[in-house]
């Protein structure tokens, strides 16, 4: 009896295993929650209201205003736009809000090369009060999203016990896999057992979900971004090893844009995210972003960095005694990404390291690019002794690779080969123009090596 109880459990979680092939790099997009919330005031305020109207716009920002091109392409809803069920039980949209059916909403982002993504909550209701997805309901409410040719399902854990999450978030997995359509997963389950084993089995969270939230929802401020890194990095023992291609742990959307966070911060949540693989979820409004904010969302080398083919989780792999952190991310072709993070509030810091200490091999020569001023660094050597300067709240971000690992190929082919073809694609909104590069930039530096059979120069959005 027992023997035949462990081969049924041992069937049943490989039928569960999710395996849509989805999100084998990290996932870039947009999702309406940090920035827009449970506004559903569209009297008072058409503009931000929870509707059909706001993600239309933000479908036309993010085709139009170079992000799809770069790879923000999932248009995510979140709470608050359930209208409630149909006589069969089927969900509704709130038909004021969302007038033409989130269907309608699907084919519109298909149209300019987008992916849609839908929020539900295992549970009585969701967090913010509508009509969540109960146990009974899982396999209905998987049926309509398919049906609706949704891309994604976030599940959020509101209203739920330990019990009903740990049957419903695999029975969600299974229920997505039968509809035939590949819908990306993402499971706030962990979030809700406080992240860690023995309460969180992510052996198995790995095989049904392609992203998960792990702890706190992120808020608009700086206090927070680094309550969450913290929190990660305190227990990068357990989460590091169980990111990769198609399974990603997810420290909750990028506030850049917002309020919260300077300039130096919105660097640094930026570099952050990306040497720790989190899905780029910008929260945000695209119709008013301002260029400067823009340019650390599009930075071509980070975004490489980020969509790395090996979709390894980065670490933090030094701490010293004055407040500056170095994150590090293996990345293909024996690079890496370095990320100098100043936990300081006094003034720039001048920070004296070498590869060596920061256990790079001793007989390595490096050559690379700082990420967001587009410096080239050469030549460095192991036992090479540098000073970074940082900046209060900020960071310093390198790419670097061995120069054994550069062959024939020219830096420039390799830090920015493969991103720049998007660039002629490069629509620009109203009052702006698309311009050969002249600003003081990352991008300057492209100019400076002759791409002779590469592709055209790049071209920016710039305001005239
Ligand atoms: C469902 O799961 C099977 C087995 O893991 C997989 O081959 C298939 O691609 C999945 N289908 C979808 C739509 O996710
Ligand atoms: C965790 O889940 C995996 C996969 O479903 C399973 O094989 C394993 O036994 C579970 N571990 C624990 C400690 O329950
Ligand atoms: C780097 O500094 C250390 C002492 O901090 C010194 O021992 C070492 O020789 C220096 N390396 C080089 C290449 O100058």
């Amino acid at each position: 009896m027992l023997k035949k109880t462990v081969l049924l459990l041992a069937l049943v979680a490989q039928v569960l295993m999710l395996e849509n092939g989805l999100m084998r790099t990290p996932p870039m997009g947009w999702l309406a929650w940090e920035r827009f919330r449970c506004n559903i005031d569209c009297d008072q305020d058409p503009k931000n209201c929870i509707s059909e109207q706001l993600f239309m716009e933000m479908a036309d920002r993010l085709a139009q205003d170079g992000w799809r091109d770069l790879g923000y392409v999932y248009l995510n809803i979140d709470d608050c736009w359930i209208g409630g069920r149909d006589a069969k039980g089927r969900l509704m949209p709130d038909a004021k809000r969302f007038p033409h059916g989130i269907a309608f909403l699907a084919d519109y982002a298909h149209s300019l090369g987008l992916k849609l993504g839908i929020y539900e909550d295992l549970g009585r209701l969701t967090c913010m009060g509508y009509p969540g997805t109960t146990l009974d309901k899982v396999e209905l409410d998987a049926e309509t999203f398919a049906e609706w040719k949704v891309d994604m399902l976030k599940l959020d854990g509101c209203y739920s016990t330990a019990k009903e999450r740990a049957e419903g978030y695999p029975k969600m997995a299974a229920a997505l896999n039968a509809t035939g359509r590949p819908i990306a997963f993402s499971c706030s389950w962990p979030a809700y057992e406080g992240g860690l084993p023995p309460k969180v089995n992510y052996t198995l969270i790995t095989e049904i979900c392609n992203l998960w939230r792990n702890y706190d929802d992120i808020q608009d401020s700086w206090k927070s971004v680094t309550s969450i890194l913290d929190w990660f990095v305190k227990h990068q023992d357990i989460l590091q090893p169980v990111a990769g291609p198609g399974h990603w742990n997810d420290p909750d959307m990028l506030l850049i844009g917002n309020f919260g966070l300077s300039f130096e911060e919105s660097r640094a949540q930026m570099a952050l995210w990306t040497v720790l693989a989190a899905p780029l979820f910008m929260s945000t409004d695209l119709r008013t972003i301002s260029l400067q904010n823009i340019d650390i969302l599009q930075n071509p080398l980070m975004i490489k960095i980020h969509q790395d083919p090996l979709g390894i989780q980065g670490r933090r792999i030094f701490k010293s005694k004055s407040q500056i952190e170095v994150f590090k991310k293996p990345l293909s072709n024996e690079a890496s990404a370095l990320v100098f993070l100043n936990r300081r509030t006094d003034m720039p810091y001048r920070f004296h390291s070498s590869l060596l200490e920061l256990k790079f091999p001793r007989s390595g020569v490096y050559e690379g690019q700082n990420v967001f001023t587009g410096d080239i660094i050469s030549g460095l050597k192991g036992d090479d002794n540098f000073t970074v300067i940082i900046n209060p709240s900020g960071v310093v971000m390198w790419y670097l690779i061995p120069i054994k690992s550069l062959g024939p190929m020219h830096l420039s082919q390799l830090l920015l080969g493969d991103v720049t073809p998007s660039y002629p694609k490069y629509v620009c909104r109203t009052g702006f123009h698309a311009l050969p590069e002249q600003g003081p930039s990352w991008k300057l530096t492209l100019e400076q090596f002759p791409v002779a059979s590469g592709p055209p120069p790049p071209q920016f959005c710039r305001y005239c």
